[in-house]
């Protein structure tokens, strides 16, 4: 049985949805059944669901905010991790822990590696940083997923962010100097899913991989990309317009390069993420659908 702390999020949910699609048994639990800050918490949690594998999908998310308030960062992303582990190492469990592309400075030209030296720009990233040393130092059971520009159903994220822009504006600036690997919250799951049994079976190798959507983009593509996918449900066609980093200032600097190779968890664990074109088509479909589906409902 998993058990997957961070049930709420997007990912956690996605988890909860794939693996009853797949019936994998897992519990999954909320920040307010299980904080990962909180020793006891997770030790009460560990006890009494035994399970075989722990993947832990909690974290704190809000880039921008991290620059304001790094010590709640640091607990739920490095200390909550770093307990996390250290109780799974007690109870013999292996850990798949989720980090980010975000731990890289984004200076590479090309994909990073897993190899790849990493130097956080900002204090959401400093945080995941810390947070995979954390798990690395507490036990060697332990598998680190790192991924990047997650979108899907359910929660906030960037993807559902524009479908609510393009449905009541004519324009939408978007920046096109940064480039990434949207991944979407299915592949994530089924890449989770995937990996977790292979750990059981002692197939795998513990340490540190790259999953994300296959392909690189920049905001402005994967804007565009939204864009044109819900044009033809909704009418909507507002103009997606390229604009620079300098223009679109944040509290927290983003990596202008934070695209990621994801051969090594293909060749170990065969899993292998779809075009991230074909999701966000997929995704957006549905969701417009749902939402159209609800107003003509209510109509
Ligand atoms: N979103 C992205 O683009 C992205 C990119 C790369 C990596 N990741 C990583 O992917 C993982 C999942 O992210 P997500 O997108 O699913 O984020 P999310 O939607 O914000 O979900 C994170 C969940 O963790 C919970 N949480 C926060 N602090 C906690 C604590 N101390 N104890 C237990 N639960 C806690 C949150 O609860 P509350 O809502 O109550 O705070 C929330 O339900 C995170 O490790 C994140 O760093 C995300």
């Amino acid at each position: 049985m998993i058990l997957l702390f961070g049930g709420d999020g997007q990912v956690g949910r996605e988890m909860v949805r794939a693996s009853a699609a797949r019936a994998t048994p897992l519990v999954a639990l909320s920040r307010t059944q299980a904080d990962i800050t909180d020793a006891a918490a997770i030790a009460e949690a560990i006890q009494r669901h035994g399970p075989s594998i722990v993947i832990n999908a909690a974290g704190y998310t809000k880039v921008d905010l991290a620059e304001t308030e790094p010590e709640a960062a640091h607990q739920a992303n490095a200390i909550g991790p770093g307990l996390l582990a250290a109780a799974c190492a007690r109870a013999g469990v292996p850990l798949i822990h989720i980090s980010t592309d975000f731990v890289f400075d984004g200076e590479k030209q090309g994909a990073y590696l897993e190899g790849d030296k990493i130097g956080p720009i900002n204090s959401y990233g400093r945080s995941k940083a810390d947070g995979e040393q954390a798990v690395r130092d507490a036990t060697p059971l332990h598998v680190i997923v790192r991924t990047s520009w997650v979108y899907g159903e359910f929660g906030t994220n960037f993807l559902k962010t524009m479908l609510g822009l393009a449905a009541t504006r004519d324009e939408l600036r978007v920046v096109a100097d940064q480039h990434g690997c949207p991944t979407s919250t299915p592949d994530l799951a089924n890449a989770l899913l995937t990996v977790a049994p292979q750990l059981l079976g002692g197939k795998g190798i513990w340490g540190t991989y790259h999953f994300a959507g296959s392909g690189v983009t920049t905001w402005h593509g994967f804007a565009s990309r939204i864009v044109a996918a819900q044009a033809p449900l909704t009418g909507r066609t507002p103009r997606v317009t390229a604009i620079t980093t300098a223009e679109f200032p944040r509290r927290a600097r983003p990596p202008a390069n934070s695209a990621l190779d994801c051969s090594l968890i293909a060749r170990v664990f065969g899993v292998r993420a779809r075009p991230w074109t074909e999701e966000t088509d997929a995704i957006t479909r549905r969701l417009v659908g749902a939402q159209i589906g609800k107003e003509s409902h209510v109509a």
